[in-house]
């Protein structure tokens, strides 16, 4: 029998590799600025996730192993703190740290149902079966879609924690951010808490070296992108014509990834009616990964009317985990008190 299939599954799709307008909407709009620039959720085909899986396994990115022990040392006081009979993730990917989440729900007896939300529609259906049978009686409701357009797709209820972790908000321009967070603030009732990860400002030599591994592993994810569009929109694009460039900005506090073009060339992409032309040397921006400090941290939470109540670190301070709920004023305002009353009666 297929697990898909089984009532405690459910999955909604709301974009699809194939019928996603927005791969075409972000190339035209991407590659005709005279910076181009493409969006690093076009990164996340089957073959992108699993080269991020690999990423998550190399000794120079830390992020993953930081952010794990973040989870190991503190899920029980976070699950004692909010007592979630769900968790509701964003951008969820292969879900392997919120195991630990789970597991603490598990032995505090609280969990009934995992809501992950991702836009690689293979990963997240993998997922919600490992975790099935990972977790007998766990209902899992995913949702296949862009968190940035699709927040209103997940399916009501609480109290929940919303983790968004891995340090994905890190990906998101600043102001792509704040609108972001103030979206996810309106879906939390008051018994809600957002889980967030976020990786932290440090030395330039350790951020680099994270995103430029010596196995060459980041250089063909950042590559990946070219094969969406080959495949996507039919064009031509050859990976090895464009090096992979990462490095940390200070002024901005974060690292960008790039593909810089090795040679003058041109390059049609006949799914948007477009012809492209790169100079030797030119660079595509495909990523940024923002880096945080408590503070800047704490006022993009508040910008969003989002209080910080909890910022835990692994021991060298690589990492943050925060856990965040809706502000006095806006509790005062009845949003969230709203929210959780009809969280409660639909349970
Ligand atoms: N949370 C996991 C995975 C992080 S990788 C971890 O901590 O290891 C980033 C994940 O977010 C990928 O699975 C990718 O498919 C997903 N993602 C990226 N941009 C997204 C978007 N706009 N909407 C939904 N999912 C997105
Ligand atoms: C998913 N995201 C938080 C990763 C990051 O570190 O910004 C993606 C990544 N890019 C290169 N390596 C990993």
């Amino acid at each position: 029998m297929n697990p898909v299939a089984t009532p405690s599954i459910q999955i909604d799709v709301r974009v699809s590799q194939r019928s996603e307008r927005s791969l075409a909407e972000d190339v035209l709009d991407g590659l005709t600025r005279p910076f181009k620039e493409l969006p690093p959720k076009h990164f996340y085909d089957a073959r992108g996730s699993e080269l991020f899986e690999r990423i998550c396994e190399l000794p120079e990115y830390y992020p993953t192993r930081a952010e794990r022990r973040i989870l190991e040392d503190r899920a029980d006081e976070i699950v004692a703190a909010v007592v979630p009979v769900e968790l509701v993730e964003l951008g969820s990917g292969t879900a392997d740290k919120t195991h630990v989440l789970l597991d603490a729900m598990r032995r505090a007896d609280v969990l009934e149902r995992y809501i992950p939300v991702d836009v690689s529609e293979s990963t997240l259906r993998a997922c919600a079966e490992r975790l099935c049978e990972r977790y007998p009686g766990l209902a899992v409701h995913g949702v296949v879609g862009d968190i940035e357009r699709h927040l209103s797709a997940i399916p009501e209820g609480g109290p929940r924690v919303v983790a968004f972790l891995g340090g994905t908000i890190g990906n998101f321009t600043p102001g792509s951010r704040r609108r972001f967070l103030r979206r996810v603030g309106r879906l939390l009732g008051a018994d809600d808490r957002l889980l967030l990860g976020t990786d932290l400002v440090k030395d330039a030599h350790v951020l680099e070296a994270a995103y430029n591994d010596s196995a060459g592993v980041t250089a063909e994810f950042n590559r990946n992108m070219l094969v969406v569009l080959n495949r996507e929109l039919g064009s031509e694009f050859d990976p090895q014509d464009f090096d992979h460039v990462a490095f940390f900005d200070p002024h901005h506090q974060w690292v960008e990834m790039r593909l810089r073009a090795r040679h003058a060339h041109e390059v049609d992409i006949p799914g948007i009616d477009l012809r492209v032309r790169f100079g030797a040397r030119e660079e595509l921006r495909t990523e940024i990964s923002a880096k945080f400090t408590r503070d800047r941290l704490e006022t993009d939470l508040g910008a969003a009317g989002l209080a910080l109540e909890h910022f835990y670190t692994d021991p060298q301070e690589l990492f943050a985990l925060s856990l965040a709920g809706p502000s006095a004023a806006i509790r005062r305002g009845g949003r969230a008190a709203a929210g959780s009353a009809g969280a409660r009666a639909r349970r």
